[in-house]
């Protein structure tokens, strides 16, 4: 039987910096104010001709060339994103295989919002363990800023741009394998996070009143709590399931949305700090990107090595969750 190894990790972020401050400038809030709330200091924004596709294909060449597996070996490419360059087509994934020279392969992208990756993660294991195909490359990438309103405080001071990219290849050692991954999704929360614009859904008559509701609008107090409750939930019972105990777990890699949010999960888990991967606190919230970002800063960190137990946790719009049990596992 195959197994999933997850082998290498590349991450890429724009360069300009929106500070606190900067927003502060733009609606009614305060630096204290979304620092205490949310552990947010400064987020990065892609230029305007910075698509979703170019930022994912900065950060999947890292990680191609970190995997050690020639390009033409690739046969799959999914992107996890809620900001493609194009809604409904064609899809960033085939974009972004095309930019990256790959040739013939399978490619698509999924809607999960933050979960994202973990998602796309489960569906890579999935496919290599079927036999189906060998070398995946995953990818999550959010150019937020285009569908945030910057005139609500309300969420603004929340989003970020970026992407992160990992390899997931076939092997035959069990030792190399990716061990656990659990999904799930409740439509009964999905309008605690939405973006009410042009699907079939649309209530609109006219094209300004659509164009109005292309943002990101959140009930932030009640996903909160419900954040709360679903990671915490989560990641109990995969590390029940597969009788893990949290000491053994080296990097704890939770969707980076609130500091808040990731302290209540990590003392419910009587997680060390040193085991918590933050990023938060630099690039807000990135959506489908933010966990392979945080796994790409330890990464270039110098600290995470080979046989690295990670436990990745998400949660966000759908209502979507997912954690997943993955040890690190480049080519020796
Ligand atoms: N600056 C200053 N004041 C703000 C503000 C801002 N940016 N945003 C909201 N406020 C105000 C509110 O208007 C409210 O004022 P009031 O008491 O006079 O009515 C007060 O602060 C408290 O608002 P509330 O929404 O209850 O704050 P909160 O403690 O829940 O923090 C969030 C707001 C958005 C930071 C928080 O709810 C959150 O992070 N939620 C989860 C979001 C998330 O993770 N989403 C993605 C899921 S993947």
């Amino acid at each position: 039987m195959a197994y999933a190894a997850f082998r290498s990790i590349g991450a890429y972020v724009p360069s300009k910096i929106l500070s606190n401050e900067d927003l502060s400038k733009m609606v009614d809030t305060s630096d204290e104010w979304i620092f205490k709330r949310t552990g947010i200091k400064e987020r990065r924004i892609a230029g305007k001709n910075e698509f979703t596709s170019e930022m994912a294909v900065c950060a999947a060449e890292l990680a191609i060339k970190r995997s050690g597996i020639n390009k033409n070996n690739i046969d799959m490419v999914v992107c996890a994103t809620i900001s493609p360059d194009y809604f409904c087509m064609p899809s960033t994934a085939t974009i972004i295989s095309t930019k990256l020279g790959l040739g013939n392969v399978t490619a698509f992208d999924i809607s999960a919002a933050c979960t994202g990756f973990v998602y796309i993660l489960s569906i890579a294991k999935a496919f290599i363990e079927s036999g189906m195909k060998k070398n995946i490359l995953i990818i999550g990438a959010e150019k937020l800023s285009s569908i945030t309103d910057y005139t609500d405080r309300g969420t603004c001071i929340l989003f970020g741009d970026g992407a992160g990219a990992a390899m997931i290849c076939a092997t035959d050692n069990k030792e190399e394998a990716i061990i656990d991954i659990h999904t799930g999704a409740d439509g009964t929360y999905a309008d605690l996070l939405m973006t009410p614009n042009g699907g079939s859904g649309s209530m609109h008559d006219s094209l300004d009143q659509e164009a109005a509701s292309c943002f990101m609008q959140m009930k932030g107090n009640e996903t909160f709590k419900v954040a709360v409750r679903t990671l915490t939930k989560d990641v109990v019972e995969i590390l029940e399931t597969n009788n893990i105990d949290s000491s053994e777990i080296k990097y704890f890699i939770p969707h980076q949305a609130n500091y808040r949010i990731i302290k209540a999960v990590g003392d419910a888990l009587k997680l060390k700090k040193e085991q918590v991967v933050l990023t938060v606190q630099k690039y807000g919230n990135t959506s489908g990107a933010s966990i392979p970002m945080a796994i790409n800063d330890i990464y270039e960190s110098g600290s995470l090595k080979s046989g690295d137990l990670m436990l990745l946790d998400a949660f966000g719009g759908g209502l979507t969750w997912g954690s997943a049990l993955v040890p690190y596992s480049p080519l020796k």
